[in-house]
């Protein structure tokens, strides 16, 4: 089978894309699948061969000529954090096209990639969630209105981003517009949540051949302000899988996580993050294609669960491709 592996893409994340598909294309199994890297930039679409020599995609029906042959794909193995990968464009595009891919829908990436709708869709279903106060870029900003609904400190974030890009921490009033103006540098969206001052998890839901599996829970312990890009990213956090919560909180956070990938109808990969406050998990967000390098959060989980590198990535295109 021909497996592309897609990366990069038009965000402030593509570095990081770049890096879990590379994991993605060395760990495959040669011997099973034929692996193409798939460079996706604004300004070119491109297959990469292991000389680094580029050759262009063909976007009508993605596929890419190679010495006189032309190469179809019998699955895409999504590797794009951020638009377009995360947010539901390559998934239409692959959908039109009839080309399984690893993801989620169309729909469902749409969905999950809008922090705030994401979150509005889940509240009938009982998952609670941080107060919060939407504005649009060009709309006038009352940050008295702000501040009384989600008091202080809050979070000002980008609604459609990853990676912590676009995110501040704001603990007074004067910081605000700042926070406003580099969060609508990611997005026309911003989202400002109030503060939830309590112990962060990150938990990993996959299909794991055929069956919906809750990986085992992480627990994120920043370094810094809170879990930022340099934590993330720079090695300014720890990560402690299995979180140390008490199995009541455990089997709450586990049960939620499991609702929202069967409320959502997710597909392949997820990852969602909670911060308990009166005991209760507070739904962050969904990532529907987290990062997949041996250090990110959602590969660590899977081989704490017995799961390797190369059986989640084989699982993956396997379960797509049924
Ligand atoms: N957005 C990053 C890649 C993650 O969720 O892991
Ligand atoms: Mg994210």
């Amino acid at each position: 089978k021909n497996i592309a592996i897609i990366m990069g893409g038009f965000s402030s994340e593509y570095e990081i894309s770049l890096k879990s598909g590379q994991v993605v294309y060395d760990t495959l199994d040669t011997s099973k699948y034929n692996t193409y890297r798939i460079h996706i930039f604004k300004n070119k679409w491109v297959f990469v061969n292991d000389l680094n020599e580029e050759f262009p995609i063909d976007k009508n029906d993605f596929s890419v000529l190679v010495n006189e042959t032309k190469i179809t794909f019998d699955c895409v193995f999504n590797a794009i954090h951020g638009s377009p990968g995360e947010d539901g464009f390559m998934q239409g595009y692959f959908e039109l096209l009839n080309i399984p891919h690893t993801s989620c829908g169309m729909y469902q990436a749409a969905l999950t990639f809008n922090k705030r709708d994401c979150l509005s869709a889940l509240k009938p279903y009982g998952i609670k969630t941080a107060e919060s106060y939407f504005v649009n870029l060009g709309d006038s900003i009352d940050e008295d209105a702000i501040i009384d609904k989600v008091g202080l400190p809050c979070f000002v974030k980008a609604n459609k981003a990853g990676s912590s890009f676009g995110i501040s921490k704001v603990y007074h009033k004067e910081e605000l517009q700042n926070a406003l103006d580099v969060a609508f540098k990611e997005d026309d969206e911003v989202i400002i949540e109030a503060f939830l001052d309590g112990t962060e998890v990150s938990v990993g839901v996959i299909n794991y051949k055929g069956e919906v599996l809750v990986l085992p829970i992480t627990e994120i312990v920043s370094n810094n302000d809170f879990f930022d890009y340099k934590a993330k990213y720079l090695g300014e956090s720890q990560e402690i899988t299995p979180a140390r919560i008490s199995d009541e909180q455990a089997e709450k956070v586990r049960r939620v996580a499991k609702t929202v990938y069967e409320v959502l109808r997710l597909q392949g990969f997820s990852r969602s993050e909670y911060i308990f406050k009166n005991g209760e998990p507070h739904l962050l967000e969904v990532n529907t294609v987290p990062g997949l390098t041996a250090a990110s959060i959602l590969p660590q989980q899977a081989v704490e669960a017995g799961i390797s590198m190369p059986d989640l990535f084989e699982n993956a295109i396997e379960s797509c491709l049924k």
